[in-house]
């Protein structure tokens, strides 16, 4: 039998997932299982180089299982598992960290975005974060990585360590590609259509949660920041009216075009309350079989039992090959 490519992503449990981590990641993820050999993990390590409240990390992360179960990813064909659960990322971690370039760390935007947001007290481990992310990637020696735009300059951090553990010892790690759906990689805040969407937005309304009931996403949708044009077309002077394009032709499968086409000569208002009704059938179905998932614990942690032992079995040959590369003593070995 031919071997199957590996894919994997992590989607950390830091807040309520938004339909931006749902379309530019995690929807893809169902349409790679049946091809690929797949990891999907919640990243709680990488949670905690922003503040959390204990009690909600827990929840947030049984969460993100719950959710990963509902949109169809298959406990059967893919590894489902949280990220502490597999000490070998932290092995690699620290092994990455040594040729991680503290000139190379500074300059991820990610960073200095949030750096910025807590001047005061800058935890080291924001710093290395890239480098976390890096070993969750080449642990598995993955060959493609489904992530939205804002994970690309991570992603070149990874590929670089790759490379650069490649050259000083030998060749070790596969050099992973991105996965990056150039349509639905980057979608925008409803408040302010500069910014992404995320779930660490204060404003609540900038984003659409996967969890938010029908009437609040309708309310969410009527009150997204259009323009004053009255025109409508795709273009970049009417950003706002752009990326609600955007998600509609992403749940829609259809192109921009097609939806000017369509909504030519009929007001914003109309195309809201349509894309707003096609948002809530989509997130209605997933929440109906969240809701059962999220109940059955059980359920829930013998997929991640299952998911732990598959991730570990492929990730301590790899720690054993790295460690031996670096030079550290093995018992019972030359
Ligand atoms: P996170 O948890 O911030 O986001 C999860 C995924 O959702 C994508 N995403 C978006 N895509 C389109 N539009 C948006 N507005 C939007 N917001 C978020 C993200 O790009 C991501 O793919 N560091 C990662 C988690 C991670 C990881 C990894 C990913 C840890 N280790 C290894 C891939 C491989 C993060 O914080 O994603």
């Amino acid at each position: 039998m031919e071997k199957k490519n590996t894919v994997l992503s992590l989607v950390q449990p830091s807040g309520n997932l938004t339909i931006g981590n749902y379309l530019g990641a995690m929807k893809n993820f169902v349409d790679l299982q049946d091809e690929y050999d797949c990891y999907f993990g919640v990243a709680d390590l990488h949670s905690i180089t922003v503040p959390q409240v204990p009690k909600d990390l827990r929840r947030r992360t049984k969460e993100v299982v719950a959710l990963y179960l509902a949109i169809g990813l298959d406990p059967e064909k893919v590894s489902v598992f949280v990220q502490s659960h597999v000490e070998e990322h932290l092995k690699l971690y620290w092994v990455l960290n040594s040729i991680s370039y503290m000139g190379q760390l500074s300059r991820m935007t990610q960073f200095k975005d949030k750096s910025q947001k807590n001047e005061e007290n800058l935890n080291a481990a924001l710093f290395t974060y890239p480098t976390l992310m890096a070993a969750d990637i080449l642990l598995y020696n993955s060959d493609y990585v489904p992530v939205g735009e804002d994970q690309r300059q991570h992603l070149e951090l990874a590929r670089d360590l790759a490379d650069r553990f490649n050259h000083r010892y030998s060749d070790t790690f596969q050099v992973p590609e991105p996965l990056i759906i150039k349509s639905t990689s980057k979608i925008m805040s409803l408040r302010n259509p500069d910014a992404k969407m995320s779930k660490s937005d204060v404003d609540v309304n900038a984003s659409i949660y996967i969890l938010d009931p029908p009437e609040v996403i309708l309310k969410k949708v009527k009150g997204a920041v259009t323009d004053s044009l009255a025109n409508f077309d795709y273009n970049d002077e009417q950003k706002g009216l752009r990326n609600l394009i955007d998600i509609y032709c992403a749940f829609e499968k259809v192109s921009p075009e097609e939806v000017v086409e369509k909504y030519k000569g009929e007001s914003y208002a109309k195309f809201k309350e349509d894309l707003a009704q096609i948002i809530i059938t989509e997130m209605s179905q997933i929440q109906e079989k969240y809701n059962e998932f999220i109940s059955n614990t059980q359920l829930l942690d013998t997929i991640l039992e299952n998911g732990r032992d598959r991730a570990r079995n492929k990730a301590y040959r790899m720690i054993d090959k790295v460690y031996r590369k670096v030079g550290f003593y093995q018992l019972g070995k030359k």
